[in-house]
C-alpha cells in the first residue's frame, strides 16, 4: 500500500471536486467513448463522496448513495488512476467506504460491478447477487456485502 494516501470525504464544495469529476471521467467515460458531463448523477448532492490524495492529488475516488431502505448503500465511481492502480489504493477506499458506512448506520453495500473489475470486488468479501446485465454498454453483476447483520 502506498503509504503517502490520504482518504479524505468531501462535498461539492472542496477544491478537489472537480479533480474528482475529472478522474471519474477519464477513468470510467471517456474509455467507453461518452460524453463529458456523462459522468455527472443528478443525485450528486445526496451522495457521499471520497477521494484518495497524495500530496492534494486526486487518485482515487468512489461514491456512496445512502438507499433510503433497509440500511443500504449503493457504492458507485469507483475508479483510481491508471498510474496508480495496483498498489492498494482502491482496497483502502473500499475499506474506507465500508467504515463511513457502518458510521452511517448502513449495514449493506451493494453495486453493479463490471466484468473486468469482479477480482477485485471478490478480494474484498463482495459476493454476487444478479446474473449479468447491460449498463454503460458494457457486462456488469450486482455485487453486495453484508457489513453487520441487525439483530
Ligand atoms: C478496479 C480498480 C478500482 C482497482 O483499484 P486498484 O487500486 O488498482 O486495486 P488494489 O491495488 O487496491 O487491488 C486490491 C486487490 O485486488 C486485486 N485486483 C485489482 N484489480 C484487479 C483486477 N482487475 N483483476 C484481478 N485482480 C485485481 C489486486 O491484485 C489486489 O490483490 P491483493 O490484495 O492480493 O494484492 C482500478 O483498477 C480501476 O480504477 N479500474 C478501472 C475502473 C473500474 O473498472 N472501476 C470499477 C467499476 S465497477
Amino acid at each position: 500500500m502506498d503509504s503517502t494516501v490520504q482518504l479524505q470525504w468531501i462535498t461539492r464544495q472542496h477544491p478537489f471536486y472537480p479533480a474528482e469529476l475529472a478522474l471519474r471521467y477519464i477513468v470510467l467515460r471517456a474509455p467507453l467513448k461518452m460524453p463529458r458531463g456523462s459522468e455527472v448523477y443528478a443525485f450528486e448532492e445526496e451522495t457521499w463522496h471520497c477521494v484518495a490524495h497524495i500530496n492534494n492529488e486526486v487518485v482515487g475516488c468512489v461514491l456512496l448513495h445512502p438507499q433510503n431502505t433497509n440500511k443500504s448503500g449503493k457504492l458507485l465511481q469507483m475508479a483510481v488512476h491508471p498510474d496508480h492502480q495496483g498498489r492498494g489504493i482502491g482496497a483502502q477506499l473500499v475499506r474506507g467506504l465500508e467504515a463511513h458506512a457502518l458510521n452511517n448506520n448502513i449495514t449493506s453495500i451493494v453495486m453493479n460491478a463490471r466484468e473486468v473489475a469482479f477480482p477485485f470486488y471478490e478480494k474484498l468479501g463482495y459476493v454476487f447477487a444478479s446474473d449479468f446485465f447491460e449498463e454503460v454498454g458494457i457486462p456488469h453483476r450486482t455485487m453486495t456485502k453484508q457489513l453487520r447483520h441487525d439483530p
